[in-house]
């Protein structure tokens, strides 16, 4: 009896100092999940629930293992925190600070992806690669940039500080500063803060290969109407 009381007195003050050691290392992580997410009530509601912050932790120890060549172990941390979290986050993949994935199931973000200050990502976010090559084949995200829940964003791009990536959009192109891109493939709709003329065609959703197949049937109705 009285070693069960000892063991779960031992188990709450191990988790107590987790908590605290974890508010002070990660601080600027919490706050700023507090800050992007309205649902959060409190600094030790997100410490002990959000999926992101644990997946950021776990990356940051096998970050720290990958830079020191231990790969395996490295990769096996991050499928580990992909098992717990639903978020798949390469440990060659170098993250800045205050950054913060809301809900996070399904995110994958490549072994080459940069991402700097104050970034956010929602659910489903790709950070993938377009070519089976070596080296960077993976995006930067710039300083306080944003991406939609289901956006992939591929490929060795630059997506510029302070821009918007809609939910769901494809990005395959360099982004500039200050953007809102929206669509498949993802075209830019808001520049410094005023509105492009885009058509967007909000009731089908743009496929490309789609569009390439009709280029081609009027391409063969002009030919056949020629001879
Ligand atoms: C793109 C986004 C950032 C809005 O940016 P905004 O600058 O406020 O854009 P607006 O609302 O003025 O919309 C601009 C145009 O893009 C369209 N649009 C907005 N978001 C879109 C999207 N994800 N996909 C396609 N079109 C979109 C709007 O209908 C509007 O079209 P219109 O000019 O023809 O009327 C936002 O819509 C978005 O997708 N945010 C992601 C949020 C998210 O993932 N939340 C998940 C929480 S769990």
């Amino acid at each position: 009896m009285i070693l069960t009381f000892n063991i779960i007195f031992i188990l709450i003050i191990l988790s107590v100092l987790k908590v605290v050691i974890l508010s002070f290392v990660f601080s600027e992580e919490i706050e700023a999940a507090k800050k992007k997410d309205p649902a959060a009530k409190s600094r030790f509601e997100i410490i002990l629930l959000y999926p992101g912050l644990h997946a950021l932790i776990i990356y940051r120890v096998a970050h720290f293992l990958y830079r020191r060549h231990m790969f395996i172990l490295a990769r096996l941390l991050s499928q580990i925190a992909r098992f717990l979290t639903g978020i798949e986050i390469h440990p060659g993949a170098s993250i800045g600070r205050r950054f913060f994935i809301d809900h996070g199931m399904g995110v994958v973000i490549g072994e080459t992806t940069i991402i700097q200050d104050d970034v956010l990502l929602y659910q489903g976010v790709t950070l993938g690669g377009s070519s089976l090559e070596h080296g960077k084949r993976h995006p930067t995200i710039g300083n306080n940039v944003v991406i939609g829940t289901g956006a992939k964003v591929l490929g060795n791009i630059i997506i510029g500080d302070n821009s918007y990536i809609g939910a769901n959009a494809v990005v395959i192109k360099d982004v500039p500063p200050n953007s809102t891109v929206v669509g498949v493939p993802g075209k830019i709709t808001k520049q410094d803060g005023k509105k492009l003329d885009v058509n967007l065609d909000h009731t089908h959703v743009l496929d490309p290969i789609m569009q390439n197949i009709e280029e081609i049937e009027k391409r063969i109705k002009d030919l056949e109407n020629n001879n």
